[in-house]
């Protein structure tokens, strides 16, 4: 199905909420409107997950030039501006409240901001009983740097990761984490770059949102803490960021932004997403819970023969052979996929996901861990396995 028909673009002043809730739930939507207004009347206990990156009331009071007088394209929308701290608290209350209310009891919340509102936030979340998790840092490769040169360059920005109610069960994706991040536990502090170059969007030669968020962060964020056909919510979508993140990874979306431009421009933006093929997309990962089945199962039960080559990697020329007793043969080599893994490349593999193999009819390599999901479903459809 082509994904314009299944985007909803809802308008608030002409759509009732009604038709929003009526919509086919499987169906992403994009709202304009005000967040807070929108969220009170969705259903209560009805989201997964909520990335939220509001207005950080900047508090620019002049325009910002380099020092060869060039003018700086910085944050200086009117949503971005406040009367004072207090309005902002109270905005800040209003839509934690408004998102508390819509998470589900397993949900979490993300909230990305600056020096200027994140301790704000925080202090305003931790007082509506949300419980904090993690606060990550986000480090800007590409700082801007501090034009007038009167402080440090500010070269980070600030993720609280907390979770609607304290104690509950929630997602938290530790080992696919770990096998993103070299066999090793993903850290709290996050390397991304600004947005920039091609990714950012532009319209007229300008940057088409002034606070365009790092696909790649959002990416992160969904893989921390969602799953396949999850229901995630961005109260201020602006450019639509989290809903391409979501959509490349097969997560439903709910975006809001009460600004017209913006949800057309993030209309057309993820519009043009493809999601990845559903292949490529794992379940969840956790060896606690899924019964342990070596890789000398595969041949056994016919799903890899003896003879057959795996390739080290997706595109790589190095090329080893199954053995009848489920080692790997390579010029003289022989070890488990892991040994021999680690043979070629130093430090932590896990062969499951560094082996490949070649699926004929498709014409094209995949893990060889995906062999190992296919013999895991027909093992339990057999009744052969413990779930
Ligand atoms: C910091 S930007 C979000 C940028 C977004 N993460 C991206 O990657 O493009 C905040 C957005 O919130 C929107 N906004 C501000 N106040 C709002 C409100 N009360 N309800 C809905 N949207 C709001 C603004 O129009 C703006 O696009």
């Amino acid at each position: 199905m082509v994904f314009v028909a299944r985007i909803q673009v809802l308008n608030v002043f002409s759509s009732t909420i009604k038709d929003m809730n009526q919509a086919e739930k499987e169906e992403d939507q994009i709202i304009l409107g005000d967040c807070v207004e929108i969220m009170r009347q969705m259903e209560p206990d009805s989201v997964d997950m909520i990335f939220a990156d509001p207005p950080y009331n900047l508090q620019l009071r002049q325009q910002l030039y380099r020092p060869d007088l060039s003018h700086v394209e910085a944050v200086n929308d009117a949503w971005d501006k406040f009367d004072d701290f207090e309005t902002y608290d109270q905005f800040t209350k209003d839509w934690l409240s408004a998102c508390q209310r819509v998470l589900k009891p397993s949900g979490t919340l993300w909230v990305i901001g600056s020096y200027h509102n994140i301790y704000r936030v925080g202090t305003i979340l931790q007082n509506l009983d949300f419980w904090i998790l993690n606060d990550v840092v986000w480090i800007k490769s590409n700082p801007m740097p501090n034009f007038r040169g009167v402080r440090l360059t500010n070269a980070h920005e600030t993720l609280i990761w907390a979770q609607k109610q304290r104690g509950t069960t929630y997602t938290f994706n530790h080992h696919n984490l770990k096998m993103m991040n070299d066999d090793l536990q993903m850290r709290s502090d996050w390397y991304f770059a600004r947005c920039s170059g091609k990714e950012r969007l532009k319209e007229n030669g300008s940057r088409a949102h002034s606070t365009q968020k790092p696909l790649a962060l959002l990416y992160r964020v969904l893989q921390v803490c969602t799953n396949e056909g999850d229901l995630v919510l961005d109260p201020f979508f602006g450019s639509g960021t989290t809903g391409a993140a979501a959509r490349l990874l097969r997560r439903r979306f709910i975006g809001i932004d009460r600004d017209e431009t913006y949800v057309r421009l993030a209309k057309e933006r993820i519009t043009g997403v493809t999601p990845l093929g559903e292949d490529f997309l794992l379940s969840q990962i956790n060896p606690r819970r899924e019964p342990r089945l070596p890789f000398g199962e595969l041949i056994e039960n016919g799903f890899l023969l003896p003879g057959t080559t795996l390739y080290f990697g997706e595109n790589s020329a190095l090329a080893a052979q199954v053995m009848a007793d489920g080692s790997l043969m390579m010029d003289g080599k022989r070890g488990s996929i892991h040994q021999l893994g680690r043979q070629i490349k130093s430090g932590p593999v896990n062969g499951w996901t560094a082996w490949f193999y070649l699926d004929q009819v498709k014409g094209k390599r995949y893990p060889i861990d995906r062999l190992r999901q296919k013999l895991r479903e027909y093992l339990s459809e057999k009744g052969d396995l413990e779930s």
